[in-house]
């Protein structure tokens, strides 16, 4: 096991019924409030008005950011932040899934900045500072609840690039299962395939001797998989979905990663993915994680075959670790299908037309993985395998 710091700083109030804190929760850190949410579901589902009212009864003064779009753009945040400026608002408040969570982080950070948000993406700046983040999670996914990243899109650079930095972690998330049953049904399969991967990205690496990291992450997966069907077959089980969302911010929330080096290619292989076709993360992921685990498996087998063992419940029968580790890869595509997800490019409509701009980009400040070292070639290679 690796040398770790741990400090995850959110406070969570988790469970039916806890998006009536809103109000008293925004007003316990500040009285200007920017509420920014998405395209529209939550006017739809009732939950912004319901929002509303908690903040009304607060007496506090509201500004909105709407239309955040999946994928969010820095556009909106450059919006966000200018209101913030402008009005000395004191508490970004989110309301919806990763893309508008993520903006908010930016927002709040930006707003405490002179230059230009996208600064931060670009090593151009580093975040020093932000005004208070509260956020109540509508899709179970990104853990962007309970971590301390975010993820935005440039539209003129094609560019879509992470800031990962303790100081955007929120202040307060609400999770309530409830906000989450009018999730579509492929959204609800894109944000459980993402809650995987990043357990997956988590789960294989190269760091020897790390027993309860790899339970703890066995303990997600074997959840998210029992769940799923169940889910599936009906998306308004309210225990069903108050168990996927807390997969989905246990999944990310550096719990599981403490003491050991994540491997994240397949992440930074998907956000090119992303940034030049616009499609869904976990669609991506979807793709692409099979194939990365193929590409890697002579690399770390015994941790393959754990895998097929523990979280297939694949029996040895006197197989090799590798021929072990290839039945779980082939598992978990076939599950992802199953599910409904997107297993190759060919599903999605994406030709082969950018892969040498995708790996160059991808790997443009040094290799990818921990797992193994991935270069430009090597991306290319898997994503070839995805077609
Ligand atoms: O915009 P609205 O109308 O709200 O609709 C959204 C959106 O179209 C809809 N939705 C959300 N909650 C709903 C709902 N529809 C009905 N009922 C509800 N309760 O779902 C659609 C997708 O929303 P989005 O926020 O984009 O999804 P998700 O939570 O999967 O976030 C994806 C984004 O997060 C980034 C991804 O790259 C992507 O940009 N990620 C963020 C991470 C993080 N902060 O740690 C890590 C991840 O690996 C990921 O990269
Ligand atoms: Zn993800």
């Amino acid at each position: 096991m690796k040398n770790f710091e741990y400090c995850n700083p959110v406070q969570v109030f988790f469970g039916k019924g806890e998006t009536d804190r809103v109000g008293e929760v925004c007003a316990r850190l500040g009285k200007k409030v920017l509420f920014v949410y998405g395209g529209g579901s939550i006017k739809r589902n009732g939950l912004y008005a319901r929002v509303m009212e908690r903040l009304r009864e607060q007496n506090l003064t509201v500004w909105e950011v709407s239309g955040i779009q999946p994928n969010p753009r820095i556009d909106k945040v450059r919006e966000g932040v200018k209101l913030c400026k402008d009005h000395g608002i004191e508490v970004v408040l989110a309301v919806g899934g990763g893309s508008v969570l993520d903006s908010a982080k930016i927002i709040a950070a930006g707003a405490t900045y002179s230059g230009d948000p996208w600064d931060f993406f670009i090593d151009k700046a580093p975040v020093t500072g932000r005004i208070k983040i509260v956020t109540v999670l509508t899709l179970a996914a990104t853990g962007s609840e309970m971590n301390h990243n975010a993820v935005i899109s440039n539209d003129e650079t094609k560019e879509k690039l992470a800031v990962v930095d303790a100081h955007i972690y929120p202040d307060v998330s609400i999770l309530d299962p409830e906000n989450t049953l009018t999730v579509p049904r492929d959204q609800t399969v894109n944000g459980i395939v993402d809650m995987t991967a990043h357990v997956f990205e988590q789960y294989f690496h190269p760091t020897p001797e790390t027993p309860l990291q790899d339970r703890l992450s066995e303990g997600i997966l074997q959840t998210i998989i029992e769940y799923t069907p169940r889910l599936l077959s009906n998306l308004e089980d309210y225990d069903a979905r108050a168990t996927i969302m807390w997969c989905g911010t246990l999944a990310l929330n550096h719990l599981i990663e403490a003491g050991v080096e994540g491997d994240w290619a397949t992440h930074r292989i998907e956000h090119e993915l992303s940034a030049f076709y616009d499609i869904p993360h976990g669609a991506g992921l979807a793709i692409v994680f099979p194939q990365w685990m193929q590409y890697v498996l002579d690399v770390i087998p015994h941790k393959f075959a754990q895998f097929a063992e523990r979280v297939w419940k694949i029996p040895r029968n006197g197989r090799s670790d590798r021929e072990l580790g290839l039945l779980g890869i082939e598992a978990t595509k076939k599950w992802f299908s199953q599910i409904g997800a997107p297993v190759t490019l060919r599903e999605v409509g994406i030709g082969e037309e950018h892969f040498p701009v995708m790996a160059e980009r991808a790997t443009k400040k040094g290799p990818l993985g921990s797992v193994k070292k991935l270069y430009k070639d090597d991306v290319l290679a898997i994503l070839r395998m995805c077609r």
